[in-house]
C-alpha cells in the first residue's frame, strides 16, 4: 500500500477576524494545497481564552494528529496546551506563547527583538530629549509583554528618550483610541507613539489628527502587512512613520507540521526576522510583494489549467472504457 497516511491538523486561532490573522490562514492554506491528502480543522476563539480552551478540547475529541495554536493569553491557555503535549500530540505554537516550555516547536518572530528594534530606531533619532508613549496589546498576551520588554531595554541607557505613559489597546483600534483619548493632555508634549500593532497605530494617528497634533508626533506600528488596509500602505501614505515587519509564519507552521508528522528533522525554535519599514524602503517592499503576488497568481492559474486537463482526461477515460466494454 503506497497510499500516504492521512494526517489531521487542528489549528486553534485566538482571534481570526483581523487582516494579520487572515493573512496567516491564507499562507497556511497555500502550503496545505501541496498536501492534498491532509485534513485541516480551523477554529477561531474570537479573542476569548475560555472559549479557546473549549475549542482545543473539541479538537482533541476529533482526534487531531497535531495541534497548531496561537494562545490568546499565555497563562489561561498553558494547562490545556501542556495536556495536549503530554498526551503525545505534537504542538506547534505560533506567534503568541504559553507560559510553559512544553511544546514541540515555536514559529514566529522574536517579539523581544521586535520591541528592541523599535526602541533602537527611536533612540537613534533622538538627538534631543523626546517623550515617548507606548500603546500595548492585550495584557497577558506574550507579544505585548515581550515587545514592551524589548522597547524598555533598548531605550534604557538613552537619557534623551523618556517613556512617559503606557496604555493597553488590547490589539484593537477603537480600544487604543479610547485609552489615548483619556491621556490626551500627555500627547501634547510627546514626540513618538509606539503602538504594538498597526491597527492601534492607525487609531493613534486618528486621535492625533483630532487634537491637531499630527505634525509633531511620529507614530510607529508593528505588522507591516502588504495589500489593501495593511501597514505598508499606511507607511507609504504617511499615516504611520514606520512599521516593524512581523511575519505571520503561516507557511512555516504548516511546513514544520508535516516535518514533525512525517518524522523528518525540524527546528524547535523558528524565529523569523523583523525589520523597520519606513519611507526609505517602503516602495521597495511594496514592489517585492507585488512581484510575489503576481507569481502566486500565475501558480494558481496553472493549477486551474491542470485541474481542467485532468477533468478532460478523466471524461475521455470514461468514454474509452465504454468503448472497450461494448
Ligand atoms: C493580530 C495581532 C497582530 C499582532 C499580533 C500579536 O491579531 O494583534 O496585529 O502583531 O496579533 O499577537
Amino acid at each position: 500500500d503506497n497510499k500516504k497516511a492521512k494526517f489531521t491538523i487542528g489549528f486553534s486561532q485566538c482571534v481570526g477576524s483581523d487582516l494579520w490573522r487572515r493573512t496567516m490562514l491564507e499562507e497556511m492554506k497555500m502550503e496545505l494545497s501541496l498536501h492534498p491528502g491532509a485534513n485541516f480543522i480551523y477554529e477561531d476563539a474570537g479573542g476569548n481564552s475560555a472559549q479557546q480552551i473549549q475549542q482545543v478540547r473539541r479538537l482533541l475529541d476529533k482526534g487531531i494528529d497535531l495541534l497548531i495554536i496561537s494562545p490568546n493569553e499565555a497563562r489561561p491557555l498553558t494547562p490545556i496546551v501542556e495536556e495536549v503535549y503530554n498526551r503525545g500530540i505534537p504542538v506547534i505554537i505560533i506567534d503568541r506563547k504559553t507560559a510553559s516550555p512544553l511544546y514541540t516547536s515555536y514559529v514566529g518572530a522574536d517579539n523581544y527583538q521586535v520591541g528592541k528594534i523599535a526602541g533602537q530606531y527611536i533612540s537613534s533619532q533622538a538627538t534631543t530629549p523626546v517623550n515617548l508613549i507606548e500603546v500595548m496589546g492585550l495584557p497577558g498576551s506574550s507579544p505585548a509583554i515581550e515587545r514592551d520588554r524589548g522597547l524598555t531595554e533598548a531605550i534604557r541607557d538613552n537619557k534623551n528618550v523618556r517613556l512617559k505613559a503606557k496604555v493597553y489597546g488590547n490589539w484593537l483600534k477603537e480600544h487604543a483610541e479610547k485609552q489615548l483619548w483619556k491621556i490626551r493632555e500627555q500627547l501634547k508634549d510627546a514626540s513618538y507613539i509606539f503602538a504594538q500593532n498597526d491597527v492601534m497605530a492607525a487609531g493613534a494617528r486618528n486621535i492625533l489628527n483630532k487634537l491637531n497634533l499630527s505634525g509633531s508626533v511620529k507614530v510607529i506600528g508593528v505588522d507591516a502587512l502588504p495589500g489593501t488596509g495593511g501597514g505598508l500602505e499606511m507607511v507609504s501614505g504617511k499615516m504611520l512613520n514606520a512599521s516593524l515587519l512581523y511575519p505571520t509564519g503561516g507557511k512555516e507552521a504548516i511546513v514544520t507540521a508535516f516535518r514533525i508528522l512525517s518524522k523528518e528533522p525540524f527546528s524547535r525554535e523558528n524565529n523569523m526576522q523583523s525589520l523597520v519599514i519606513d519611507s526609505s524602503n517602503v516602495q521597495l517592499m511594496k514592489m517585492q510583494w507585488n512581484k510575489i503576488n503576481s507569481q502566486q497568481k500565475d501558480i494558481e492559474k496553472q493549477q486551474a489549467l491542470l485541474e481542467e486537463q485532468r477533468a478532460v482526461y478523466n471524461s475521455q477515460q470514461v468514454v474509452l472504457n465504454i468503448l472497450v466494454i461494448t
